[in-house]
């Protein structure tokens, strides 16, 4: 037996001696590594033993550091966010001032007059109850098909979250805001201030001379306002005059914007000159359509894009009146208290034969809130005495025949026989309002009460600061509702 079984193993032991290293060694090797692979494995479990115990004593510990890295983190990936938005904002910018300086309406908007088409610019007040502001009959008179969707507007929170995910926003069907929803947030009728003045500027500027153009705070639509007048409203002695200076010089007596620069401060008036309108000898002959939207949906544009606008912002919290927890970082310490400043660049005043600022000589100006800066830019606006017309941005979107048929008139201009709502969407125009989806868009959004509130209704504190804070004679003179708290 014994000889069987050693003979038995030795055959075996030769069979693998060929590709065996030697016994000895191997054994040496994996006893080693079994050693110390039990020592680490002891280690290990004796750490988590450690770990666990630990965490058994300091739960409520461990929990509370954690959510403070975690919103660390946060905030570390908002401050990122922002500059990357400082960065995007910038090149827009480049954008902006280019198209302010150059004064330049966009290529594909040239439009053939047919003067002796055309009629006096007069609204005629009977008239009024024909164009009812339901959506259905607005989007009928404007020729837009409402089956097409549209795109649904997101705040800054949620478009920044969805570019994080990846996400594309895809069309939405409509659904048709009720008569009754958008007159609670902007009353029945179209507000227009100043008409009593019209009459003034009429008589003090030579009808050859006479132009128009808007003026507004950035995301006021004064774009969508210069389209629409240029679209439908010409001042026909201008346009058929063969004299050179009128015939090179905005010939149609609509300007694009003031010749101060449309987003500067009335102040700006006389003492500035946009580049695109050195040539204009008086800016007196320019009647200025100040245009004002709603503070609400306004200040939810200003998150979404600032222009030349700098105050702390995250996309955790904006609309931002309030400091809250996002905004320690931005050097608020005290959250519930006080108010978020905001700091506004102009161009530097310059005119005529002084030395011309360097390009990089700003003016700051600085107002204690964002709504400081829609009170006080527009108040500015609503005291002075000269000749001006003040308009609503909604009611571009609700009243549009009367609004520009008296900003018109006001004027002294001609109007086309056919109200032209919008471009045609095939020229490639671009922006909010561009083409039919882009009213159809913007007649739903605004004409959404939900909407409207949701992101400033976030924040208690807000919401309370925009009641109290906003300046009331502007609220009621342009039938703005307040916040429902
Ligand atoms: C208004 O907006 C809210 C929130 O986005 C949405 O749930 C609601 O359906 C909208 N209402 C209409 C009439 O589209
Ligand atoms: C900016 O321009 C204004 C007006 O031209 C001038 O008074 C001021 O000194 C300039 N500031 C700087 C820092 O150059
Ligand atoms: C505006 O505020 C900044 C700080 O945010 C300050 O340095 C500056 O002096 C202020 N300017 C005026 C005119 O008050």
């Amino acid at each position: 037996m014994p000889a069987e079984s050693s003979s038995r193993r030795s055959s075996g032991t030769s069979r693998h001696a060929l590709v065996q290293p030697p016994r000895s060694g191997g054994v040496q090797l994996i006893s080693v590594n079994s050693t110390r692979i039990a020592w680490i494995l002891s280690i290990l479990l004796s750490f988590t033993l450690c770990l666990q115990i630990m965490l058994l004593f300091n739960h409520d510990d461990f929990v509370t550091q954690m959510s403070i890295m975690e919103n660390k983190l946060m905030e570390e990936i908002a401050y990122v966010e922002d500059i990357a938005s400082d960065a995007f904002n910038a090149a827009q910018h480049r954008e902006d001032e280019e198209e302010e300086e150059s004064g330049a309406f966009k290529p594909g908007q040239r439009l053939v007059f047919d003067v002796e088409k055309m009629h006096d610019a007069s609204w005629d007040e009977s008239t009024t109850e024909q164009y009812s502001m339901e959506p259905e009959d607005i989007l009928r008179r404007a020729g837009v098909d409402p089956s097409e969707g549209y795109m649904p507007q997101l705040s800054f929170r949620e478009s920044r979250a969805n570019e994080r995910r990846g996400i594309t926003v895809q069309k939405k069907m409509v659904e048709l805001p009720t008569l009754e929803e958008i007159q609670s947030m902007y009353g029945s009728k179209a507000h227009i201030l100043g008409l009593e003045r019209c009459e003034a500027f009429r008589n003090s500027v030579p009808e050859i001379d006479r132009l128009m153009g808007p003026a507004g705070l950035f995301n006021s639509a004064t774009n969508l306002l210069a389209t629409l007048l240029k679209m439908n409203c010409v001042n026909s002695k201008r346009f058929q005059s063969k004299e050179k200076r009128y015939m090179n010089s905005f010939r149609t007596g609509i300007l694009p914007q003031a010749p101060w620069g449309k987003h500067n401060p009335v102040t700006w008036r006389n003492i500035h000159s946009a580049k695109f309108a050195k040539k204009l000898l008086h800016q007196t002959d320019f009647l200025p359509i100040v245009i004002i939207k709603d503070p609400i949906t306004w200040f939810a544009s200003m998150c979404r894009h600032g222009y030349e606008a700098r105050w702390w912002r995250t996309p955790q919290h904006c609309p931002n009146l309030v400091p809250n927890k996002y905004d320690k970082r931005g050097g608020y310490k005290k959250i519930g208290q006080g108010e978020i400043a905001a700091r506004v660049k102009f161009a530097t005043p310059y005119i005529g034969k002084q030395p011309m600022p360097d390009p990089k000589n700003k003016t700051f100006v600085n107002y204690t809130s964002m709504i400081d800066l829609w009170n006080t830019w527009y108040s500015d606006w609503h005291d002075v005495e000269f000749p001006r017309l003040m308009i609503r941005f909604e009611d571009l979107l609700f009243h549009a025949e009367e609004t520009i048929t008296k900003v018109c008139e006001c004027g002294g201009g001609k109007m086309q026989k056919k109200f032209h709502y919008m471009e045609d969407s095939a020229k490639g125009s671009t922006g909010v309002h561009s083409g039919s989806a882009g009213f159809l868009a913007s007649l739903v959004n605004y004409g959404n009460s939900t909407l409207r509130m949701k992101d400033i209704m976030r924040w208690e504190k807000d919401a309370d600061y925009f009641n109290e804070h906003v300046d009331k004679e502007l609220m009621e003179l342009f039938s703005y509702a307040y916040l429902d708290v």
